[in-house]
């Protein structure tokens, strides 16, 4: 790193579970990734937020935690959640609403109001769709990610009597929706412009457009967001003429993803609906353990983005070395990216295909994964 370049600061929080297992792997690779390209990257490593830090000090993270965390550019976080092995009856577990808060803390306190989540079927990796055609799978979902069906906002009344009652409020606003979609349809286009291969998606308007933005809601059961969504995207559209238009209700395209999938390009969704289709998304691009994320202000980088992999603490496997780190690596590929070091980013996703490609189909461990995936790096 040369005096002039201004260091690049991560936080890496492994969390819990196998977040711990693929966090070691993550680092290693970066490792590797800065020497290689003297990219001016320096990192801490952050014992909170976990249930570790919990069943010390009482809370998930510290008091400060939010501006503690601001002196970064990026959260590299693995996993929240029950740490596992569930052979251990007797490990220290919190409920979830507590296990996950911080996840929702960081991406609300620090304004991360787009969730995207990319969905490739890469060679090598598991097709669970009979359909070839499923090898087309490439889309991004793209997650409302400070408002909506996670607002938190309700309560119940006369808890456990018969007569109790529970609200849950949902909050949808205008700004919030138009930010949002309008982001969709940008990435929208940034796709169009660097896709290789020629693309033909159904466009409610136009027939056939060579990109889409497909919009979800649930606007027959719940018309006033639905309805909201609907005008907006109705309005932004106008501003990106090449890009098609279609729009799905979230049940319809749950049925879809499965029956149809290489039919989506962009995926525009709230809160709590983007969150049940990316689960599936990730299981079109080969199951969790490929699947990235990342949270993100797409207007302003003053505070860090996070990112973290679609997948949780896994319990099942946590501790057996068993995790796939792919997903981690991908995730810090989005990260590379995002902090503008994309030629790392691309080679790093290289890497992960490369050795998909290769070695896809053996088991191997998560450290013995992270090993070939380095192979590649040269
Ligand atoms: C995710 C997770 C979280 C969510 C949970 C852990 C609160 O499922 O990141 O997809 O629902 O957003
Ligand atoms: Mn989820």
């Amino acid at each position: 790193m040369s005096a002039s370049q201004k260091s690049v600061r991560i936080a890496m929080m492994p969390g819990d579970g196998i977040g711990v297992e693929v966090m070691t792997q993550a680092v290693r690779v970066l490792e590797k990734l800065r020497d290689q390209d003297a990219l001016p990257l320096s990192w801490d490593s952050l014992e909170w937020p976990s249930t570790a830090w919990h069943q010390e000090h009482g809370q998930m993270m510290p008091d400060d935690a939010l501006q503690r965390v601001c002196e970064y550019d990026a959260l590299l976080l693995g996993a929240l959640g029950d740490p596992g092995p569930i052979t251990d009856s007797g490990r220290y577990r919190l409920p979830d609403g507590v296990s996950l808060a911080p996840l929702l803390t960081f991406r609300k306190g620090l304004d991360l109001w787009a969730c995207e989540r990319p969905a490739r079927l890469l060679p090598g990796a598991q097709r669970y769709l009979a359909d070839p055609r499923a090898e087309q799978v490439d889309m991004l979902v793209i997650r409302e990610n400070s408002e909506g069906e996670y607002v938190n906002q309700g309560g119940r009344l006369q808890q456990g009597t018969p007569h109790e009652v529970a609200t849950q409020l949902e909050i949808f606003t205008r700004r919030g929706t138009e930010r949002l979609i309008r982001h969709a349809f940008i990435r929208a286009r940034e796709r169009l412009n660097s896709r290789g291969q020629e693309r033909r998606y159904f466009c409610a308007e136009k027939g056939h457009a060579p990109a889409q933005v497909c919009l979800i809601t649930k606007r027959n059961a719940q018309p006033a967001w639905g309805e909201l969504y609907t005008e907006v995207f109705a309005e932004v559209c106008l501003e990106f003429p090449e890009i098609g238009i279609t729009h799905q209700l979230v049940d319809a395209a749950c049925m879809k993803f499965v029956q149809c999938p290489w039919e989506f390009d962009v995926v525009v969704a709230s809160n709590l609906h983007g969150d049940i289709l990316t689960d599936l998304a990730a299981v079109l691009s080969g199951g969790l353990g490929l699947a990235p994320s990342c949270n993100i202000n797409p207007n302003s980088a003053q505070m860090p983005a996070l990112f973290e992999p679609t997948h949780g603490s896994a319990p099942d496997i946590a501790g057996q070395g068993k995790a796939n780190p792919a997903a981690m690596l991908l995730t810090s590929a989005m990260m590379l990216e995002w902090l503008g070091f994309a030629a790392s980013a691309e080679r790093l996703r290289q890497a992960v295909a490369l050795d998909l490609v290769e070695s896809g189909a053996q088991l191997r461990s998560c450290e013995d994964v992270t090993t070939g995936i380095i192979a590649h790096l040269l």
